[in-house]
């Protein structure tokens, strides 16, 4: 059986993830977190300082040309965790203040060019399921499974409100909420790779679906097309 590539794509805090790694898990496959990839771009920038006021984008892309990203194991919880030259830093990338700067960082074109061609690398052997914005449509447009994920704005912010709390950060649900309506507009209005469902995925609106049923309906899927190839 061959292996195929699956793209999961959508808004913020949709569980584009979870189901993802879950996908790659029971497949065999590999999981790549493009979001993480932007995020750790975003923490760099804050640590250079190039992003007080007006983010300053030539001299970004012309550090990050000496900046390595990759993936690694995590032997405490199996998962594949995002290095920052070498530097494991998962957690670091999930703050609120991160997550209000990663729009402006992932819309300047030479940041997006560094990043899809790393992640089109990570992705040519298939056997991959790759989660973020623009992989259906731009990073792997001939991906054999792909699925565009949507739920509404309250219940996604409902989710990562969660989600904050449970890792100790002090937020507001109002804050969280502006957050996931600010990057939903961002994201779907940038000039480069805006967010936008390709022709071709599937729209899955999980607004009222629990994870399990989720999984059950995309891997049942996945194994169709699988056993097709
Ligand atoms: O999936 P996430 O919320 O962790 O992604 C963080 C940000 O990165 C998101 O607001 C938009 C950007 N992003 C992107 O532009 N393209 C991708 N393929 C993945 C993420």
């Amino acid at each position: 059986m061959r292996k195929i590539s699956i793209a999961i794509d959508g808004y913020s805090s949709t569980g584009k993830s979870t189901l993802a790694r879950q996908l790659a898990k029971s497949l065999g496959y590999i999981y790549i977190d493009s979001g993480a990839m932007y995020r750790a771009v975003t923490l760099f920038a804050l640590r250079e300082g190039l992003l007080n006021g007006q983010p300053n984008a030539e001299r970004l892309v012309e550090l990050l040309r000496g900046v390595e990203l990759d993936f690694a194991l995590n032997p405490d919880n199996g998962r594949s965790e995002i290095r920052l030259n070498g530097e494991n830093v998962e957690k670091q990338i999930r703050t609120i203040e991160v997550s209000s700067h990663v729009s402006q960082v992932s819309a300047i074109a030479g940041v997006r060019e560094k990043l899809v061609k790393l992640q089109r690398e990570m992705g040519r052997n298939r056997g991959v399921v790759m989660d973020g914005r623009d992989i259906g449509t731009v990073v792997l447009p001939e991906a054999e499974l792909k699925i565009f994920m949507t739920a509404s704005p309250e219940i996604r912010a409902a989710r990562r409100y969660k989600e904050l709390l449970d890792r100790g950060e002090q937020v507001s649900y109002e804050e969280v909420l502006k957050n996931v309506r600010e990057r939903d507009y961002l994201d779907s209005h940038r000039e480069v790779s805006p967010l936008r469902q390709a022709e071709d995925a599937i729209l899955f609106d999980n607004s009222d679906m629990g994870l399990e049923e989720q999984f059950e309906r995309i891997h049942s899927h996945a194994l169709r097309i699988i056993e097709k190839t």
